[in-house]
């Protein structure tokens, strides 16, 4: 025998050796057993998946069984796993495969593609499982796989990047042994090509990965690109007189729901609005904030009225200025108020 050279070959060997080969939903042909095993494991872990698994096969034992069984029992049975599509989606691909193909699963990878809840990659290994198919499979596992052994740049769900990653998963096929192949693609991203701290010193493919010769494992594949966050800003005017200082209760929902923020808007608006006349006004440094989808930058003006001018609007508040920085405001309208309490000892 000589010594495996290429991608499949090495890994093909390795699965043979050292891979997981006593799954519950592995030692069998059953399309039924394994493309159940597929779904539950598309966002969720081996571990948490096999006592539903076998709860499931308990209660339906076959797809006939399944697509008899009413909605409610199956999302039952489904109850912890989440992702809750999956569990419909399972239930009417039963019902489908009942209907539409006499209760058997059709026999390749492009005719299970075309059942609700089967995607491209899972057809495939369904397909490799079930029927000893030459398909090809790409899940985050496996695209993590490639874009480091190939040194793979951009992110991997991007349209281009995705396009490529399937092209190099079909060239990497063997001739045989997909079954091997498939499995060992799986256990080599769940359990040694990891996310984060990767065990490169026992991966198989170490010698001929390019992130590893690069230096590359921690940045591969890459991150989803940040959205560039919208930029906006807005004007409060702080009202000061003497040591104290007015602010505004927001209404309970949307930014800032129920706290206490100075009145928002220009400085001569918010004055009219509330019949003031301010004896001074001045600017007052800008400050950002970052949200989770914008930045804002807050306008600050600070304006002096006399005292003994008066507002009755309902909302308004006239709260001392050495403590109106921990009542219940924003954390950057406490900033602002700290700096003007200071500025003002
Ligand atoms: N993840 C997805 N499919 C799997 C399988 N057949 N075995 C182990 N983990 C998997």
């Amino acid at each position: 025998m000589t010594a495996p050279t290429s991608f499949a070959e090495v890994l093909i060997a390795w699965q043979k050796s050292a891979g997981r080969h006593d799954l519950p939903w592995q030692n069998t042909r059953d399309p039924y057993r394994i493309w159940l095993s597929e779904i539950m494991l598309q966002q969720t872990q081996v571990a948490t998946v096999i006592p539903y698994y076998q709860r499931f096969l308990a209660s339906f034992p076959d797809v006939g069984a399944l697509a008899a069984a009413p909605v409610e029992m199956v999302m039952e049975h489904w109850a912890g796993l989440g992702y809750y599509a999956r569990a419909r989606n399972l239930h009417r691909c039963a019902q489908q495969v009942v209907a539409a193909h006499g209760g058997r699963f059709p026999g390749s990878a492009a005719e299970l593609e075309a059942l609700p809840g089967i995607g491209r990659s899972t057809a495939a290994a369904v397909a490799a499982f079930a029927f000893g198919e030459r398909a090809a499979i790409l899940d985050g596992n496996v695209k993590r796989v490639l874009c480091r052994q190939f040194a793979v740049p951009g992110f991997p769900d991007a349209a281009k990047v995705h396009q490529q990653l399937w092209e190099l998963a079909e060239s990497l096929l063997p001739e045989g042994d997909i079954e091997a192949y498939t499995q060992g693609l799986m256990d080599l991203g769940a359990g040694t090509c990891t996310r984060s701290r990767p065990a490169c010193a026992r991966c198989p493919l170490t010698s001929t990965c390019l992130a590893r010769q690069q230096g590359l494992q921690a940045a591969l594949p890459e991150a989803r690109p940040r959205a560039a966050v919208p930029e906006r800003s807005t004007g409060f005017v702080l009202i000061r007189q003497g040591q104290r200082v007015l602010l505004e209760r927001r209404p309970p929902s949307g930014l800032w729901g129920g706290l206490l923020v100075p009145p928002e808007g220009r400085p001569e608006a918010v004055l009219a609005r509330l019949g003031l006349q301010a004896l001074s006004q001045q600017a007052l440094p800008p400050l950002r904030h970052a949200f989770t989808h914008f930045r804002l930058t807050l306008e600050p003006v600070l304006c002096e009225v006399p005292e003994s001018c008066f507002v009755a609007e309902p909302g308004l508040e006239w709260v001392e200025l050495a403590q109106a920085a921990t009542a219940a405001v924003p954390t950057p309208i406490g900033k602002l108020l700290r700096q003007v309490a200071s500025a003002a000892d």
